[in-house]
């Protein structure tokens, strides 16, 4: 079954058939919210609101674990989880959709691992490649079915936030090879990597980046919110025509 984690500006699927809702306990607390069973296109599909349906939990207040243990309890064998993002690279502006391909981790005290406690046995898991190629092919494939532009390849940086960054912080993290700034990237992916669940990322970016383009001054929320409800049209058209083509490719 496939998983879909939405974030800011997608707490509910639109195009998702529902059928119920199941409230999952884990080890690690509670997810974000009961998670929503349904079909898009026919496709079975299980959808989390990472912020929780009424958008009330903040980024570094996510319970992590909880979700992606969640996710992969009820039988989840993959996810595709859609971010909200401040553009760094030039072609990267408000508006674009983007599946990125490495992470920079600027985030602290998230607690960001399964493997502790006195019975776990410590584990380091690779992650070169931290995101897993086919679920990326498939959203780029799907983008390209619905006519949707994307690009390819990016770096997500993770900041702690709520709040969001300084133009020198955004200086620096482009001297980093960041291209693309979120609050919210890991420890998902990496959770998502212990539990060898493959998992890839649709960015959507909201806004420039502090210090760039028209954020060079200030970013304004205002406009990222009319940003967003666009693009979020569009990274829904890709999601559904994703999975349309993980049934296509179950078929062929
Ligand atoms: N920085 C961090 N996270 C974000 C941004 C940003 O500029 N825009 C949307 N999420």
């Amino acid at each position: 079954m496939h998983a879909i984690i939405g974030g800011s500006g997608l707490a509910k699927l639109a195009d998702l058939k529902l059928e119920r809702r199941e409230v999952v306990r884990t080890p690690f607390g509670d997810p974000s919210c009961a998670l929503s069973f349904g079909t898009i296109d026919g496709v079975d599909v299980v959808f989390l609101a990472r912020h929780g349906y009424g958008h009330t939990i903040a980024p570094h207040q996510i319970n992590y674990r909880a979700n992606l243990w969640a996710l992969h309890h009820v039988g989840a064998t993959e996810v595709m989880a859609v971010a909200t993002v401040g553009g760094i690279r030039e072609d990267c502006g408000p508006g674009t959709l983007v599946v990125p391909d490495q992470i920079v981790d600027y985030t602290h005290g998230r607690k960001s691992t399964f493997f502790e406690g006195p019975d776990n046995p410590v584990t380091h898991v690779d992650f070169t490649q931290p995101y897993a190629e086919p679920i990326r092919e498939r959203l780029l494939r799907g983008a390209a079915a619905a006519g949707e532009a994307v690009l390819a390849g990016a770096c997500y940086g993770c900041t702690q936030g709520p709040r969001l960054e300084t133009a020198a912080e955004i200086r620096r993290m482009e001297r980093d090879g960041c291209d693309l700034v979120g609050m919210t990237g890991m420890p998902e992916a990496v959770l998502a990597r212990e539990l060898s669940l493959p998992y890839a990322v649709l960015a959507v970016v909201a806004n420039h980046a502090a210090g760039l383009g028209d954020s060079r001054q200030a970013i304004s929320i205002e406009a990222m919110g009319a940003v967003m409800e666009a693009a979020m049209l569009r990274a829904r058209r890709v999601l559904a025509a994703s999975l349309r083509d993980t049934q296509s490719a179950a078929a062929r």
